[in-house]
């Protein structure tokens, strides 16, 4: 995995701590109520009914973190597995799915934001990839195909429910559970790294993982003899947001790869070795996709803009997003906890959502999240496409435009 992860879950538990200050009565938000789920029952292992669907998954009863290795097109980092998401299996294989279409959210940017979590939103952002660059309609997907039939994110389950809330908890969790399970990190443990020319077994593959979750294996998807995905399969003691999870095998025999011959290629022709992020034109200890912390928006620089953590162009002088021609210079200077920047059309602001830099605009007084330009703490913006040829796009601040990218700088 990447050295950001370390940073990134200790943001993740601070801005927890304040969501759950904010939200104050609503503990059910972020961490339920414990008491409430008193000696809950491993899901599928159950030998009578259990009445509380609450404390106890069905009848989805396993859950699968699912992850990708997308290649063609290359989504996320180079050296990181992304996310596809977690699915409640009944126990045996099958699964339900969309489950309540009443709960069909098509904002999930916006309510995770409205929850406070934007450090989960910038998690997902990297982490949570599309190949089609949707991330927001394949989250809503995600969403609404797997999450509404986990039966203890329903919402009568929470004491005094606030509208959305679960949706967040489904988000959270999933994210929680893939930092656990660092895929690239593992197999490259083992000697598995991306290549386009070595191949491995399937044997090879599940002994690099079961070294790491001892005594359980896990499903391996394979495209044209081509290792793309892989599911980790787990059993719950108690609720999804609050419970256990235990490693469990698979519920069923659903893998796809071939005994042998598996080929494992490498994001973006490469050869599998880590990449700094362009534009930084620092070491590999940089955080992919964002620029050193420490050294941010400070003096002169561009303003980077990426996409799955690569670079895509950069902004320029009226604030909009362009991907051919000359960056535009930005001045960074000082402004109490944060910065104000200026390029030579004026100073630069969200008006109206959106980045603009003009004569007659205020300025606003910027932060840096992650490494990361935000405004009003949030470092998710977006385009309503991505920026090509000679298109500009306008960038809105928040995450509420199909194409979802980062801004970063790079001192000249
Ligand atoms: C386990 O509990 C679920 C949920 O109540 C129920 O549908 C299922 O039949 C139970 N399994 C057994 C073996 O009793
Ligand atoms: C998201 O969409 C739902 C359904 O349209 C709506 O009820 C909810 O208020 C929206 N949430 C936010 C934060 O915009």
């Amino acid at each position: 995995m990447p050295s950001a992860l370390p940073s990134l879950r200790t943001l993740s538990k601070l801005a927890l701590g304040g969501v759950q200050v904010l939200l104050g009565s609503g503990q059910t938000v972020l961490g339920g109520t414990p008491a409430a789920c008193s000696n809950p029952q491993l899901s599928c292992h159950n030998t009578t009914v259990v009445a509380d669907l609450c404390c106890f998954n069905a009848p989805g009863g396993q859950l699968l973190q699912t992850q990708f290795w997308d290649t063609d097109p290359a989504t996320g980092p180079d050296d990181s597995w992304t996310i596809h998401g977690l699915w409640p299996d009944r126990c045996d294989g099958t699964y339900d799915a969309n489950c309540d279409t009443t709960r069909d959210y098509s904002n999930i940017s916006a309510i995770i934001q409205s929850f406070g979590k934007t450090d989960l939103l910038s998690y997902m952002q990297t982490y949570w990839k599309d190949y089609q660059g949707n991330d927001q309609t394949f989250w809503q997907h995600e969403w609404t195909k797997h999450g509404t039939c986990i039966s203890t994110l329903n919402p009568e389950c929470y004491s005094d429910h606030k509208a959305t809330e679960e949706v967040v908890d489904f988000f959270q969790k999933t994210v929680d559970l893939f930092k656990t399970l660092p895929s690239y990190e593992w197999l490259a443990a083992a000697g598995i790294t991306p290549s386009t020319s070595q191949t491995y077994t399937t044997s090879a593959i599940q002994a690099a993982l079961a070294a790491k979750r001892p005594g359980v294996s896990v499903t391996l998807g394979c495209k044209s003899s081509t290792l793309n995905e892989i599911w980790y399969h787990y059993d719950v003691r108690g609720s999804v947001q609050t419970g256990e999870f235990v490693p469990a095998d698979p519920d069923g025999t659903k893998s796809t790869c071939p005994a042998s011959g598996i080929k494992y290629l490498p994001k973006n022709g490469g050869t599998g070795t880590p990449t700094s992020a362009p534009g930084t034109g620092t070491s590999t200890s940089v955080p992919t996709g964002t620029s050193a912390p420490g050294t941010p928006f400070s003096g002169k620089g561009y303003l980077n803009v990426q996409v799955s953590g690569a670079k895509k162009g950069c902004i320029i002088s009226a604030g909009t997003w362009y991907t051919t021609g000359t960056c535009a210079t930005f001045t960074s200077a000082t402004s109490g906890s944060g910065f104000t920047l200026s390029s030579s059309k004026g100073k630069c602001g969200v008006v109206s959502g959106v980045l603009t830099c003009g004569s007659s605009v205020t300025a606003t007084s910027f932060t840096a999240v992650n490494g990361q330009l935000a405004a009003g703490g949030n470092a998710v913006w977006s385009a309503d496409q991505a920026a090509s040829g000679s298109t500009q796009e306008k960038v809105y601040a928040g995450g509420d435009h199909a194409s979802q990218i980062s801004i970063v700088w790079q001192s000249i």
